[in-house]
């Protein structure tokens, strides 16, 4: 039986907080929330700030970064349902040719969803020493890092437990980012429309280029376009930046009215305990609503076919 390959959504910028984790978020809670699919969110990045959204990190002054991922809920000592799989089990342990077990998140059947969000944590100490272990001159970098995590994401469990993977990644491009241009079926580049901010589209693009370079025809990473992000609209430079943008690279912008506003709702999502916690459970006339929604369902529509969507809608 042929297994289909997995949707692997990666969300790509490296200019930092530009909103790469809230992009990832938005699009696995409108998957899930609305579409009611299955969404395995992996986060690729060091500072864990998907870990710490998605499941909640622990404050460990002591470790890299101040943070450790929680003990798995499930995971038994001995137990041999378990063996060789670490009880902070992340996505790092991947690197280190280890099994992995994803977390659950609030989005799941027990809460009265139809579909799920589950989450592979970041390790803060284990991702930076991955990326400083590994340098480009190190010989095996490809078959360790770089085409590992297409090998264990395009596997037959994750295929068929879930419709799509969200990869949210790092501000700088290390070896674990690369391992994620080189297994995403799908690209986006946030960005804020201000010159600091757009500096690193374009070596965004390159990276998408030369990745498709090694890649078969049928195989290429589609970028499916730049997500303007933080956006306030009624101010000129805003405004300008869009239009330009919009006539400079029509190709690869999103449609004209899809952005997601600067809105204290967003960031609100991150409070500890906040209910309702996901964007899609406000009131349906908030504006971060409205944005978030319109732009969802068309980078889904890249994604899947009409059909398949309309249908996974219709649930
Ligand atoms: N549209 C928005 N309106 C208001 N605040 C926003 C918006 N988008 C993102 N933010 C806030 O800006 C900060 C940076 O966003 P985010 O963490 O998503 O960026 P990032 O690209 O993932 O950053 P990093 O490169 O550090 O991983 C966060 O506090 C987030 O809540
Ligand atoms: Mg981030």
């Amino acid at each position: 039986m042929q297994t289909k390959n997995p949707n692997i959504l990666g969300i790509f910028q490296q200019k930092g907080g530009v909103g790469k984790s809230l992009v990832s978020s938005i699009i696995a809670e409108y998957a899930s929330i609305k579409a009611n699919m299955n969404v395995l969110i992996v986060d690729l990045d060091m500072q864990c700030n998907s870990s710490d959204y998605w499941v909640g990190m622990e404050s460990s002054p002591q470790s890299t970064g101040g943070q450790l991922p929680p003990i798995h809920p499930d995971w038994i000592e001995g137990d041999e349902d378990y063996e060789g799989i670490e009880q902070r089990s992340t996505i790092a342990d991947t690197f280190y040719g280890k099994e992995i077990l994803a977390y659950e998140t609030f989005v799941n059947p027990k809460n009265g969803f139809k579909g799920k969000v589950d989450c592979l944590l970041g390790h803060p100490a284990l991702l930076e020493k991955i990326n400083t272990e590994f340098s480009n001159e190190s010989g095996n970098i490809e078959a360790k890092v770089i085409n590992r995590l297409k090998e264990v994401l395009f596997n037959e469990f994750v295929g068929g437990e879930y419709d799509l993977v969200v990869l949210d990644t790092g501000p700088s491009r290390n070896p674990v980012f690369r391992s994620a241009i080189r297994c995403a079926t799908h690209a986006v580049i946030p960005f804020e429309p201000e010159e600091k901010s757009m500096q690193g589209i374009n070596a965004m693009i390159q990276v998408i280029q030369s990745d498709n370079f090694s890649r078969d025809d049928d195989e290429q990473l589609k970028l499916i376009g730049l997500v303007p992000n933080k956006v306030k609209i009624s101010t000129k430079l805003h405004k300008g930046t869009l239009d330009m943008l919009h006539e400079s690279l029509s190709s690869i912008m999103i449609p004209r009215d899809l952005y997601l506003p600067n809105s204290v709702a967003f960031p609100e999502r991150d409070l500890k305990g906040i209910d309702p916690k996901s964007i899609f459970q406000i009131s349906k006339h908030h504006t971060a609503l409205k944005h978030s929604e319109s732009l969802c369902k068309y980078l889904l529509g890249e994604i899947f076919s009409e059909k398949e969507l309309n249908s996974k809608l219709a649930k």
